[in-house]
């Protein structure tokens, strides 16, 4: 289902009203008179809302709860005494460079050591002058939308897909269809039925989004027949595909598979960060883009931070010239799969029947399924209360989908926080069931639970689900 364009609800806080002045569609906060500028915020402001993970960060942080939903790498295995003198070294050596503006494409050298780090997945005809340095690959994100998405266009998306890249398409006003998934990835079917789709319905497809390793949320990795017919798609239907790589070196069980990008220097654009495999603190990203699309998102990138950090690009640069970073990544990927062991193990020995989950063989993520007629955001406050904390499911779809799901990531939490926490909620889950269970043989209309509605803003009281007054929210 392609999503309406943005023009519901405004975010927590901000109650907003879906009206129609006129022929223009319009969305004003319900309480005008609280925020004096209410009227003049642009259309695009009014699909923003806080995702599911920062309403979450509150909560997470307090100490009794095992947090199982932030996706935080474990800097702390970094050598951070080494990583401390070598930034100092940068300041009181090279403050001339490392203290100064930079240029707008980012750091020469270290967009050459960025070439060094591609090929690893394959990419090995990318030159220095094809990379433009980002804040992160959030930026790299962004900067790529803004080059290609006009209102009301439609971009591809795994179902699930990354929460902060559908915050980036919702604020471009773009219409997201999703296209389905499994345990080898994006479905090449799904993906040729998306496309026949919006051919039918006239809508213009701007480009397909993916993560093909270790996905953020669902886990899952993109198999390689699937590679290759995911590129014959984008040949036969000319797909241009935005490939979004944050977590390809952390595999746990292979070397990386080919890289999209590899198969294909036209056709695919390539997102790349250090946040996972350095740190998310030094937000150092890049975008690796034919040489006409490089243009472009330099000149964007230029109107909107001037230029990327210098002292953070030195940093990286320096940190890959001077510091053993492969032996780094062996050390992360062997205690991130320490913990994914321990998610895997718990999950097993203490989910009760009907649950079911993704096995990554990398990055930070396990995508659970919860048995069914159970709602994950519903069941939320009893998590909380219980001292586990995960994230829904339905902040990673732009259709309201995904309530029967939350995300687990296994990557901050040591591995006996991890049982205790998959010990936690296990019982939430089962004493969720069993309410369930209860309201289903008795149905005393007394189950009221309130949700919000996807692109609808009244509250709505559900009943029971076997009650005639139950309303599939989808
Ligand atoms: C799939 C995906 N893309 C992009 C990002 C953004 O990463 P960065 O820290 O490089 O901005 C993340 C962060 O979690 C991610 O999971």
């Amino acid at each position: 289902m392609v999503t309406p364009p943005p023009g519901s609800p405004a975010g927590p806080g901000q109650p907003g009203t879906h009206l129609t002045h006129g022929a223009h569609p319009h969305v004003v906060p319900r309480h005008p008179r609280l925020d004096p500028l209410a009227d003049r915020y642009a259309a695009r402001t009014h699909g923003m809302k806080s995702s599911e993970i920062r309403a979450l960060f509150s909560v997470v942080s307090r100490p009794e709860v095992v947090s199982l939903a932030g996706g935080m790498p474990a800097v702390t295995a970094l050598p951070l005494d080494a990583v401390g003198l070598m930034i100092g070294d940068l300041v009181s050596g090279m403050g001339a460079q490392t203290l100064q503006y930079g240029s707008g494409q980012g750091d020469p050298r270290l967009r050459e050591r960025i070439c060094d780090v591609m090929a690893l997945e394959g990419i090995t005809d990318a030159s220095a002058s094809e990379v433009v340095v980002t804040v992160g690959s959030q930026q790299g994100l962004d900067l790529v939308t803004r080059v290609f998405v006009d209102p009301g266009d439609v971009i591809l998306a795994e179902g699930p897909s990354y929460v902060g890249a559908l915050g980036v398409f919702q604020a471009a006003q773009a219409r997201v269809r999703h296209v389905a998934m499994d345990e080898h990835g994006l479905i090449p079917e799904a993906l040729e039925e998306a496309l026949a789709d919006c051919r039918a319905n006239g809508d213009r497809v701007k480009f397909l989004y993916t993560v093909p390793n270790f996905h953020n949320p669902a886990g899952v990795t993109l198999s390689e027949p699937r590679r290759e017919a995911v590129m014959a798609l984008a040949e036969q239907h000319d797909l241009l595909i935005i490939e979004d790589n944050p977590y390809g070196l952390l595999g746990f069980e292979h070397e990386p598979l080919r890289a999209l990008r590899a198969r294909n220097s036209q056709r695919v654009i390539y997102l790349g960060s250090f946040s996972k495999t350095f740190s998310p603190g030094l937000r150092v990203g890049w975008v690796l883009a034919p040489l006409a699309v490089r243009e472009k998102l330099v000149l964007a990138t230029e109107a909107q931070v001037l230029c990327p950090p210098s002292l953070t690009q030195y940093a990286v640069a320096r940190y890959l010239d001077t510091q053993p970073w492969r032996e780094q990544i062996k050390t992360f990927t062997e205690l991130y799969r320490e913990r994914r062991d321990a998610t895997l193990e718990s999950l097993a020995a203490l989910m009760p029947a009907g649950t079911a989950w993704t096995k990554p063989e990398g990055g930070f993520y396990v995508w659970l399924k919860l048995p069914a007629g159970l709602d994950a955001k519903l069941m939320q406050p009893r998590a909380v209360a219980a001292h586990v904390a995960y994230v829904p499911g339905i902040g990673f779809f732009a259709d309201g989908n995904g309530q029967e799901y939350m995300r687990l990531s296994y990557c901050y939490p040591e591995p006996d926080q991890i049982r205790e926490g998959v010990r936690r909620l296990a019982r939430v889950v089962e004493a969720e069931l069993d309410l369930h269970s209860t309201f289903d043989k008795v149905d005393t209309g007394t189950f009221r639970a309130v949700r919000g509605t996807p692109g609808r803003e009244a509250e709505r009281i559900v009943g029971p689900a076997n009650s005639d007054t139950y309303e599939d929210p989808r």
